[in-house]
């Protein structure tokens, strides 16, 4: 009965195979059906359908063509602050036939900035029409104006640009004018989301279009447009940080803190200091070499981004420390691997720097030598000094003994006091480094800024805090008188909601977030998302980052009175833009909602 019942479907399972093939014959002489996507009332929907052409793909078939000139603000992100007009129709025009005018640059380091921020668009521009650009005689002529002399990146740095597109005939001409390079640069990247591409890769190429009658009058509102990424709990190639930063020069974000050190690794290779990677790299693979660190300042600075660096202290130090004492310079390194690690500190392993220790500072001041000598001059520079346990301190038989017989007690305010002094000698050795004392030294916000005592221990002429409470410790701060930058944990931390309690938070909760308000408000520097690797690496990374450190960025950049909803179309936009960048951005709405603007309205 069984063989029976097998050999009787095989002979249908053979009837129906032949049958299938003719039928998919003439089933495969049908056309796709393809969308038309049309501009109605500021939104990008489907206003019909037409049979798909095998050999071209129409212009009225791409979303991302109807999105550049849709709208207000188009598919810019972030939004333009202070005037945008984005006029139909669309212009097509040829990769080959880009000119680049920076005849009216300030000055020579201006003219070769501006030289390689044109080469980073036009890479892009490649990307996009990849792996063929349809050639169009049309040609694109780019005019960069700067008035202010070249200088690197600073809170104070005027961002704004004046982007002008006109279309005669065949000659597009765009004119970006600006006080800085790094204003002329924001004007390149609004410049490149005015411009896409549309086809069939497969046929006959993509072709280039952008929008042809422009007028863009743009500055960003908080000067500190931040992300910071953690490279020593786990280590991310250079290959990952340069793709970050792709991402942050397009997004307009301009500050990238390196939270280069912790307790768990030490990936930075110093000349002066070779032994904190020797000791302190997960491997010889896993760090960065003095010529990569300074090659990535440049990389980040033709992309609009100063790279703030943060060696943590006097806490959250350990590998790469932990020589000390073979060597015969005493323990630099306390509590180093204590267990059980839940009574020395707040995660594994335990570590913190010996503040009694006067070699301690030595090579602290080999490291910071080392640094300065490869940042610009004044750069801020990141002490990190949060989350100090005064429990390992004080049960350290050199540290406890000391306190006594210096006449200090062992409670809590002796300790703040230690702390605060060990800061203040470690900022002595930074300026003596520098050879001045005008470089601003950031901290986390812990016990000792506390806005009831911060101003004994922490001048706020030198310290600028960042803020991972609430904002009432931000506007408490602010009123002091204090340069305050917000990095709320519980909104800009991406590890959140992959560890118990802690919640993720989706990019419209940072979208919608307004930054806190002071008395002094331009106190309030700006925000960063922070990126802690317990459980991220290269593979894990962007998916966690983008797009939410991009909604941050409008935030910052545009500040604007409206929500998440109101943006999101844009955002989506600007997620495939990343995409071509190289990123792998988490997906944020079903496909056929991207189709359908206005018909997927869902606030969370
Ligand atoms: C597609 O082509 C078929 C056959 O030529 C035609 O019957 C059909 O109406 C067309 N559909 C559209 C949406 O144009
Ligand atoms: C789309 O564009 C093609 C070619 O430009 C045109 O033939 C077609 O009518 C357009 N479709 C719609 C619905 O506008
Ligand atoms: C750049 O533009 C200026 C006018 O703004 C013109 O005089 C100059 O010839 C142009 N340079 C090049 C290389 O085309
Ligand atoms: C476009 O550029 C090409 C090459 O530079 C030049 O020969 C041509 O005259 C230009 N066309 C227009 C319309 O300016
Ligand atoms: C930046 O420069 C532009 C152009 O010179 C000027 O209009 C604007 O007020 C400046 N912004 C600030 C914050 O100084
Ligand atoms: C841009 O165009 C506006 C309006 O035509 C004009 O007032 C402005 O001066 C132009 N700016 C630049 C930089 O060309
Ligand atoms: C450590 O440095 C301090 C401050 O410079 C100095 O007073 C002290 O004598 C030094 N201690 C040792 C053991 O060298
Ligand atoms: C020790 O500290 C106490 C209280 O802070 C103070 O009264 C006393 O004078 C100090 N003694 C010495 C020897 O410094
Ligand atoms: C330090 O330890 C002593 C006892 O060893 C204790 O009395 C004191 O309260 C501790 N200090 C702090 C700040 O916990
Ligand atoms: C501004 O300062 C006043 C007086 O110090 C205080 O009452 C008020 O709360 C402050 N406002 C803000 C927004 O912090």
């Amino acid at each position: 009965m069984g063989s029976w019942t097998c050999i009787t479907s095989s002979a249908l399972l053979i009837f129906h195979f032949l049958a299938f093939n003719e039928a998919t014959a003439a089933e495969n002489n049908l056309p796709f059906i393809s969308k038309i996507y049309k501009c109605v009332n500021d939104k990008c929907i489907i206003s019909g359908f037409q049979n798909e052409t095998k050999e071209i793909n129409e212009i009225n078939e791409s979303v991302d063509v109807c999105r550049l000139t849709c709208g207000q603000h188009g598919s810019l992100w972030p939004r333009p602050t202070i005037m945008t007009t984005i006029k139909n129709p669309v212009v097509k025009f040829g990769l080959e036939n880009i000119v680049f005018n920076s005849s009216s640059v300030a000055d020579e380091f201006g003219k070769q900035y501006m030289a390689e921020a044109s080469e980073v668009l036009m890479s892009s521009l490649r990307t996009i029409c990849k792996p063929r650009c349809v050639p169009n005689d049309n040609n694109l002529t780019v005019f960069i104006t700067t008035t202010a002399p070249f200088t690197n990146i600073k809170w104070s740095t005027n961002e704004s640009y004046e982007l002008n597109i006109s279309t005669d005939s065949d000659q597009i001409t765009v004119k970006i004018t600006a006080r800085t390079v790094y204003g002329a640069r924001n004007g390149l990247e609004t410049l490149r989301q005015l411009i896409t591409a549309y086809g069939r890769p497969k046929f006959n190429g993509k072709t280039l279009v952008m929008a042809g009658d422009v007028q863009i009058v743009d500055e960003p509102v908080y000067a500190h447009r931040g992300f910071m990424l953690d490279t020593s709990r786990n280590y991310f190639p250079l290959s990952a940080i340069k793709r970050t930063i792709d991402a942050m020069g397009h997004s307009k974000l301009n500050v990238f803190h390196w939270h280069a050190t912790d307790s768990h690794s030490f990936p930075l290779d110093l000349p002066s200091a070779p032994q904190m990677a020797r000791y302190g790299a997960y491997s010889p693979e896993k760090t960065y070499s003095y010529k990569e660190i300074k090659d990535l300042l440049r990389y980040a600075l033709v992309r609009g981004v100063r790279i703030i660096m943060e060696i943590d202290s006097p806490a959250h130090a350990g590998y790469g420390w932990q020589w000390g004492k073979d060597a015969g310079l005493g323990n630099m390194v306390i509590c180093l691997g204590n267990r059980p690690w839940e009574d020395y500190c707040l995660q594994p392993p335990c570590g913190q720097l010996n503040p009694l220790n006067n070699h301690t500072y030595t090579w602290l001041g080999k490291i910071y030598k080392d640094l300065v000598s490869v940042f610009p001059k004044g750069e801020a520079f990141h002490m990190g000094g949060d989350e100090v346990a005064v429990r390992c301190w004080n049960t350290t038989d050199e540290i406890v003994e000391w306190m006594q017989s210096n006449n200090r007690s062992l409670s809590e305010s002796a300790y703040l006091d230690l702390w605060s002094e060990f800061h203040n000698r470690a900022l002595t050795v930074y300026d003596d480094k520098v050879g001045d004392s005008n470089s601003d030294i950031i901290v986390w916000s812990s016990g000792l800024t506390d806005p009831e005592i911060i101003e004994k221990h922490l001048d706020k002429k030198r310290y600028t805090v960042e803020v991972w409470q609430g904002d009432r410790v931000s506007v408490d701060l602010a009123n002091l008188g204090y340069k305050v930058i917000v990095a709320v944990e519980d909104i800009y931390y991406l590890d959140h909601g992959l560890r118990p309690p802690t919640t993720y938070h989706s990019w419209k909760v940072i979208y919608n977030n307004k930054l806190p308000m002071a008395n002094n408000s331009n106190l309030i520097l700006g925000a960063e998302t922070c990126m802690f690797s317990e459980f991220a690496d290269d593979f894990s990374l962007d998916i966690k980052v983008w797009p939410r450190a991009a909604a941050l960025a409008e935030r910052l950049w545009t500040d604007p009175p409206t929500n998440a909803l109101a943006a999101e179309y844009r955002l989506l936009q600007h997620r495939e833009r990343l995409i071509s960048l190289g990123i792998k951005p988490d997906r944020i709405t079903p496909e056929w909602c991207n189709d359908r603007e206005g018909e997927c309205i869902i606030s969370y």
